[in-house]
């Protein structure tokens, strides 16, 4: 049986995790949309990339569930996006109700599948991802440490003009403005950036970093998907190929950094199973504090849902 992901919501980050998994052959792809004939048309417009990228994975396109069965993994990207002005946490109400209808069709089809929640405010959908499906928390994750530790090391490449692959940054916490970038463990070819970069300096990347998403927004008047996409094809790859990779991901954390029954962005051995293992790291007592304001935020919206714990 060949690998298969569905990816719900056939928006600009759904078409372009499609695109992502195509071209890197991870798997074939669903693409499921409530819009009449843009499943159906991107997916096609994909399958006819295929021979000039020269990928074999087999892309559809679905207003309904059928063909998404026994997917591996389920991406869930459909909702609203943010616009000018709104905050993540506006998005709330509206996006529980469609993440929590989504997560019910997908499981039913999906019993075994590892879902990848991308849809905001990304850990309270998360936990509406886990209240429906009821599927244990190696198989619920969220994608938006990956994002966040990206724009980090853009903006790092940027100020040492050095390659972007010479930059390692980790971000933790919830995704929003109080998410922690961790100065001390990103570096660059393993020298701490605390050692190469001016304080002052780092503050502004950090600010950056913490702003990245309003940023785009404000250029483009709607929310990014370039990023997002690639970030949660690395997601897919690490779990499809079992790599085994420390990525940080949105994870129910069940007593780890302090934080019971919440889910929050910490670093995590995605493979196979999903979460392999959530990594623990030190953290100094500033760094402590920021995470827990950060997942009081978190919690600040989990008490706000309405899908019955
Ligand atoms: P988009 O508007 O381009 O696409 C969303 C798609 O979802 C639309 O095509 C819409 O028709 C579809 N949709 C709506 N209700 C649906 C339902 N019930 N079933 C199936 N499809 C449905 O939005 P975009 O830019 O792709 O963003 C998608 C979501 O991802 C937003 O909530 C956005 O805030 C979030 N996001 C999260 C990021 C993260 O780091 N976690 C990064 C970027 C976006
Ligand atoms: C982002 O960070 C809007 O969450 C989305 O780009």
């Amino acid at each position: 049986m060949k690998t298969k992901v569905t990816v719900v919501g056939a928006g600009n980050v759904g078409a372009t995790v499609a695109q992502g998994i195509a071209l890197k052959e991870l798997a074939d792809v669903v693409l499921v949309d409530i819009v009449e004939g843009v499943p159906q048309g991107k997916s096609l417009d994909l399958a006819e990339t295929a021979p000039v990228e020269k990928y074999d994975s087999i892309l559809t396109g679905t207003n309904t569930y059928d063909g998404t069965e026994n997917s591996d993994i389920i991406v869930i990207t459909a909702g609203l996006p943010r616009k000018p002005g709104m905050s993540r946490d506006d998005l709330l109400w509206k996006n529980e109700e469609i993440v929590g209808g989504v997560t019910s069709e997908v499981v039913k089809r999906s019993p075994n599948s590892i879902l990848i929640v991308v849809s905001n405010p990304l850990d309270a959908m998360c936990e509406v991802a886990r209240r429906v499906s009821k599927f244990p928390r190696e198989r619920v994750l969220g994608m938006a440490g990956v994002l966040d530790s990206a724009r980090m090391r853009a903006f790092i490449s940027m100020e040492l003009n050095v390659s972007v692959e010479n930059t390692h940054a980790f971000v933790l916490g919830g995704h929003g403005d109080t998410m922690v970038p961790l100065p001390r463990y990103s570096t660059v070819a393993g020298i701490p950036i605390t050692e190469l970069i001016s304080a002052e300096r780092i503050a502004a990347i950090v600010d950056r970093t913490r702003t990245g998403g309003a940023e785009i927004v404000n250029l483009l008047k709607t929310s990014a998907w370039y990023a997002p996409g690639a970030s949660t094809v690395e997601m897919v790859e690490a779990i499809l190929k079992d790599k085994r990779k420390i990525l940080p991901c949105a994870a129910f954390l069940q007593g780890e950094y302090g934080c019971n029954g919440l889910f929050v962005g910490v670093p995590v051995k995605l493979g196979r199973n999903g979460l392999e293992q959530i990594i623990e790291i030190e953290l100094q007592e500033d760094e402590a504090a920021a995470l827990r304001k950060s997942a009081d935020a978190v919690q600040e919206l989990v008490d706000k849902l309405k899908t019955a714990a």
